[in-house]
């Protein structure tokens, strides 16, 4: 059994890839800040497989739970060969540019690309005390956006947040590649979850206007397939290599 830790995997598209993973021979770990009971799907899905699965509550966004959730799982099961780092947010309130503030910047930046950078670093210090196992000491995948590219002036500071994590990837793969620790990204378009529940109408209108190749919204079980490709070592001379899953979104067409 191989063991993951997929932040955020109560809901959205961290549940498609805990599923996908659970699916195959898997342990899965996971944090989020509300209580489990808040999520009756994961809730269930943790009663099936309470073998091999662990939730923590808490903020990837502090360090003393990141650590907690860690220990957890070393002392549970003693090491770690797949790191997904997925949770993330969006401003509470889209505002245009001129008017972000402060705040959002830093609630963003701070849980999307900060967390995902000292977790990995976290979990790279781990990974490099590790035997190889299967090639690799360790896999990491940090989920992205193509919103790392493409502009939306009334979420700046996501956007921001989602560039910050196509370098983190590249950075991290860089640094941990000759340690036999592979690094990737997955960059999602518009995937249906909860986090774009509140902008369905939008999106709608997008879809049916060809704007994406492929005429749907993205699924949680799109992302668990791309995080499976990835994660099953075929990828394995292919260190910061970052993978599109958008239907086509962002392909430049004249
Ligand atoms: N949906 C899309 O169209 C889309 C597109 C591109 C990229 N993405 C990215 O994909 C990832 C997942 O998004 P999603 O659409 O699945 O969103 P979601 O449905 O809102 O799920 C996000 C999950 O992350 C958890 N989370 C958020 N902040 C956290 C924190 N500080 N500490 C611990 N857990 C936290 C949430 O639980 P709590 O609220 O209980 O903490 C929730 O379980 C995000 O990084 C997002 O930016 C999504």
């Amino acid at each position: 059994m191989k063991i993951a830790i997929v932040t955020g995997a109560a809901s959205g598209i961290g549940l498609g890839i805990a599923k996908a993973l659970l699916a195959q021979d898997y342990a899965v770990a996971t944090m989020s800040r509300r209580s489990v009971d808040c999520y009756p799907e994961f809730l269930s899905l943790l009663q099936r497989h309470s073998g091999r699965m662990l939730y923590v509550q808490g903020d990837v966004s502090s360090a003393e739970n990141r650590e907690a959730l860690l220990a957890e799982v070393l002392a549970r099961w003693g090491r770690v060969d797949l790191l997904v780092n997925n949770a993330g947010v969006a401003p509470k309130e889209r505002r245009d540019l001129l008017d972000m503030t402060e705040e959002s910047f830093d609630y963003v930046v701070n849980i999307n690309s900060k967390a995902t950078f000292f977790f990995s670093q976290l979990v790279a210090r781990q990974m490099l005390r590790q035997e190889i196992s299967e090639r690799f000491r360790g896999i990491i995948i940090n989920i992205g956006s193509v919103s790392d590219a493409l502009v939306s002036t009334n979420r700046g500071e996501y956007c921001i947040s989602k560039a910050g994590i196509a370098m983190i990837t590249q950075l991290l793969a860089a640094r941990l590649s000759g340690e036999d620790i592979m690094v990737y990204g997955i960059r999602p378009g518009v995937i249906r979850t909860p986090m774009t529940a509140g902008v369905t109408e939008k999106y709608d209108q997008l879809v049916e206007s060809g704007a994406f190749l492929q005429k749907r919204w993205g699924t949680p079980e799109d992302l668990g397939n791309a995080v499976l490709l990835l994660a099953g070592g075929l990828l394995g001379y292919s260190p910061g290599q970052v993978l599109t899953v958008d239907g086509g979104l962002s392909l430049p067409r004249l």
